[in-house]
């Protein structure tokens, strides 16, 4: 039975999703432009995986087992024959995915689906050039860092066949793999989890620019609040426990006084023509020579890992 998966592009997100494929049991070949990229997005995923043994993700035994199934190289199409699934997680542009996408059609057999880890991009654009089994292109979109966050958008293109992105799921939520997928069933900007985060931020900016609060508050706000109950108390099943009549009256009340912009808010401006483009510049909302960004990414990650051990014990 072919059991490989080609992970193409081996990055920050190639290397994440070709850790947790080798956690699945998968023979996980990384295939980056040449061998000492390949290498690294490997060692990477060793990486990836050890992480997830020493926070007891995964056992000792699960982590080497999964080691021993990495392997990097060069060109995909010396695995077209044992791969059973395909991952591109090359840079976002779209051109170069339409090219890659294109040429991989031709490569591999009909039955293995070509996915794309695009967080941007439509599937059917992708595919636009694939002129053989466009059916078995779909998108699986990891969040960063993707051998944490359990999420992966399984998004339907135009042409995509809906029983491949159904089987791609299915695959994904394999406990293995430590994925929660997500059935997307029209491809649309932002996706399904992007739309909701970007009405998060869109009034989170707003009430910093209407002076409503201060930035320090509102992350306080969403991170001590709703943020601290996302993980077990989605947003629906808390309108089903607030009752449908009270969340209609507080959307009476609270919806006309919201956001509804539907271009970027002034703020961005702001900061942008003055430079400050965040941390990448040590200046954005905040003063990052100030705030320790790697400590803020490491509690980041730690919770993860906290929140996963606890929902993998009460499931
Ligand atoms: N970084 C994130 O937070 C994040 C989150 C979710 C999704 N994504 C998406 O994942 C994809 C990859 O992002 P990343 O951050 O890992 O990028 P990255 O720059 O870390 O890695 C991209 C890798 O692809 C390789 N590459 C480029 N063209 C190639 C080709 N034709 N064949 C083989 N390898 C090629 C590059 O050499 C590089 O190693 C993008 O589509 C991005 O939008 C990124």
């Amino acid at each position: 039975m072919k059991n490989t998966v080609v992970v193409v592009g081996s990055g920050l997100m190639g290397s994440g999703i070709a850790a947790c494929a080798a956690l699945a049991g998968h023979k996980t070949v990384l295939i980056d432009l040449n061998a000492e990229n390949a290498a690294r997005g490997a060692s990477n995923a060793a990486k990836n995986v050890d992480e997830l043994v020493e926070n007891e993700l995964y056992t000792p035994e699960e982590g080497a087992a999964a080691k021993a199934l990495l392997a990097s190289g060069t060109d995909y199409a010396d695995f077209r024959d044992e791969a059973c699934l395909v991952i591109e997680a090359i840079f976002e542009n779209l051109e170069a995915k339409q090219k890659l996408f294109a040429a991989m059609d031709e490569v591999f057999p009909a039955d293995v689906p070509i996915c794309s880890n695009t967080s941007g991009l439509r599937i059917t654009d992708i595919s636009a050039l694939c002129h053989v089994h466009p059916e078995r292109t779909v998108t699986t979109h990891f969040w960063f860092p993707g051998h944490l966050v359990p999420l992966v958008e399984v998004v339907v293109g135009d042409r995509t066949d809906i029983e491949v992105a159904k089987a791609v799921k299915e695959e994904l939520n394999r406990p293995a793999w430590g994925k929660s997928a997500v059935l997307v069933k029209q491809d649309l900007p932002g996706q399904l989890a992007n739309r909701i985060l970007q009405a998060v931020i869109r009034e989170a900016v707003n009430i910093v620019e209407i002076g409503l609060a201060d930035p320090e508050d509102v992350d306080t706000a969403v991170k001590a609040g709703m943020g601290i109950r996302f993980p077990v108390w989605g947003p629906l099943e808390h309108i089903d426990a607030a009752s449908l009549d009270l969340c209609q009256n507080v959307q009476r009340t609270v919806l006309p006084g919201i956001s509804n912009r539907t271009d970027p808010s002034p703020v961005f401006a702001e900061h942008v023509d003055k430079g400050e483009l965040g941390y990448k510049t040590r200046k954005g909302i905040y003063d990052w020579n100030v705030k320790d960004m790697d400590a803020l990414a490491k509690k980041r990650n730690d919770f993860i890992i906290y929140a996963r051990k606890f929902l993998k014990t009460h499931e």
